[in-house]
């Protein structure tokens, strides 16, 4: 199926390594002309961010943001890039309210955990999967959720479950969500912006 429209123009914001960029690059190139977004701009708080490569491997615009808290700096790159969604995928910053106001409902987040646990300010990486074992927890898994002006707290929007092993360390835990991640992610960046296609 070819989708009806030219594909939504995602920004996807990381910090780190980028393994959920390159989820979502590879599941939408493998769609084809059923993809109903491309990645247009790839933007990044550190500038030795492994998602900044991986960009620039695929010759999509990379982009260091000079400062994450400068709403308006940030707004005007999104829109020199006629950013229509934006995706976080491993942003350790908080999105100025500027840019959540302006794509409110067009800017989700990943989380390596069943939010509304486990989440919220310095619950990223290591400490989520300590404080999920910690807690006894039989399952975990990865949520996509949208983003408004606090860590973790927007309108859940999609889930994937994994079970928690018995004998799971924090990184055993962590490559398994990493995986609900990568397969979670880019299905439900195409379903939001197949629903956003048909509702411009
Ligand atoms: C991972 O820890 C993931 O759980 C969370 O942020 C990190 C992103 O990793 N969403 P990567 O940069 O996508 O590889």
């Amino acid at each position: 199926m070819t989708a009806p429209t030219p594909p939504v123009r995602l920004a996807v914001l990381a910090s780190g390594a980028g393994s959920n960029l390159q989820a979502i690059i590879d599941h939408l190139d493998a769609l084809g002309a059923a993809r109903a977004a491309e990645v247009v701009l790839v933007a990044s708080n550190r500038a030795d961010a492994g998602a900044l490569a991986r960009a620039r491997a695929r010759r999509i615009a990379a982009t260091v943001i000079a400062d994450p808290a400068d709403g308006r700096a940030l707004a005007r790159l999104l829109d020199a890039h006629r950013v229509e969604l934006i995706a976080l995928a491993g942003y350790l910053k908080l999105v100025p309210h500027e840019v959540t106001e302006r794509w409110s409902g067009r800017i989700v987040n990943i989380h390596p955990a069943l939010l509304p646990g486990f989440g919220g300010p310095g619950m990223y990486g290591r400490r989520v999967h300590e404080a999920v074992i910690a807690a006894g927890q039989r399952e975990s898994g990865a949520t996509v959720h949208q983003v408004d002006d606090a860590y973790d707290r927007g309108a859940i929007v999609a889930q994937e479950r994994v079970p928690v092993e018995p004998g799971d360390t924090p990184e055993s835990l962590a490559a398994r969500v990493l995986g609900a991640e990568h397969r979670l992610y880019p299905r439900t960046l195409q379903a939001l912006a197949l629903a956003l296609a048909t509702s411009n």
